[in-house]
C-alpha cells in the first residue's frame, strides 16, 4: 500500500502539520530555543515563535511536523526549510529541527518526524535532503542518511547528512 505520510504512527503517537496546532508555537519555540538557541542565535524564543509561524506550510517547504500522543500532548517535532547553514547555500532543502521532548525519548518518535518529513518531501517532488546534525549521526545512519561533509557553526563541530527521498524513482 503507498505510504500516507498524513497518518503515519508510532504506537500511541500520531505525526502531524504544525498547521493543525498553531496554538502550540510558543511552546515549541521555547524548546527550541533552550537546544538551539546558543548555536543558532537569532534571537529570543519570541523569535523562534515567529519562524516558526513562518514553517507552518502544510504542503509546500517551509513546513513542520509535529507528534502528537492520544492524549492530544505535544512531544516533538521536525521541519522542512530551504536553507540551514550560511556556509552551505549550495545545499537545499534541509531537514531540521528535530525535536523530542526528554521524556518521550528512545521510543522511536524521532525516528517517525524524520521517516515522515523525508516521505513528505518525496511527496512534495523533492528528490535529496540534507541535514547538520552534531549528536545524532547514528541516528541518521540508521534511517539510511550518510555523512558528506563536515562543518561547524558558534563553535559546534557538524556533520552535514544527505539522503535520497525516493521522489521519481
Ligand atoms: C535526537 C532526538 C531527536 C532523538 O529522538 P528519539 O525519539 O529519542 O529518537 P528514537 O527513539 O527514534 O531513536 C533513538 C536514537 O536516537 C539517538 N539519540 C537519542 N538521544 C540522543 C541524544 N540526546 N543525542 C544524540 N542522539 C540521541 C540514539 O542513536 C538513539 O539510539 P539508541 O536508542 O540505540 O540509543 C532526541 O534525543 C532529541 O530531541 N534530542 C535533542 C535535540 C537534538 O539533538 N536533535 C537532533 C538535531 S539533528
Amino acid at each position: 500500500m503507498a505510504h500516507d505520510p498524513a497518518i503515519e504512527t508510532v504506537g500511541r503517537v500520531r505525526i502531524a502539520s504544525l498547521a493543525d496546532r498553531l496554538d502550540a508555537i510558543d511552546t515549541i519555540a521555547q524548546w527550541h530555543w533552550e537546544v538551539w538557541g546558543d548555536e543558532d542565535p537569532i534571537g529570543p524564543a519570541t523569535a523562534w515563535a515567529a519562524r516558526l509561524r513562518e514553517r507552518a506550510n502544510r504542503m509546500a517547504i517551509p513546513a513542520t511536523y509535529i507528534a502528537i500522543t492520544e492524549d492530544g500532548e505535544l512531544v516533538g517535532t521536525a521541519s522542512l526549510i530551504a536553507e540551514d547553514l550560511a556556509s552551505r547555500h549550495d545545499l537545499s532543502p534541509w531537514l531540521a529541527g528535530v525535536y523530542v521532548i526528554p521524556a518521550w525519548r528512545g521510543r522511536g518518535v524521532g525516528s517517525a518526524l524524520t521517516r515522515h518529513a523525508v516521505a513528505e518531501a518525496a511527496a512534495m517532488g523533492t528528490r535529496r535532503l540534507y541535514l547538520h546534525t552534531e549528536h545524532a549521526r547514528a541516528l541518521y545512519e540508521r534511517l539510511g542518511w550518510r555523512a558528506i561533509a563536515t562543518d561547524h557553526r558558534q563553535g559546534h563541530d557538524l556533520v552535514v547528512m544527505t539522503i535520497e527521498t525516493g521522489a521519481g524513482s
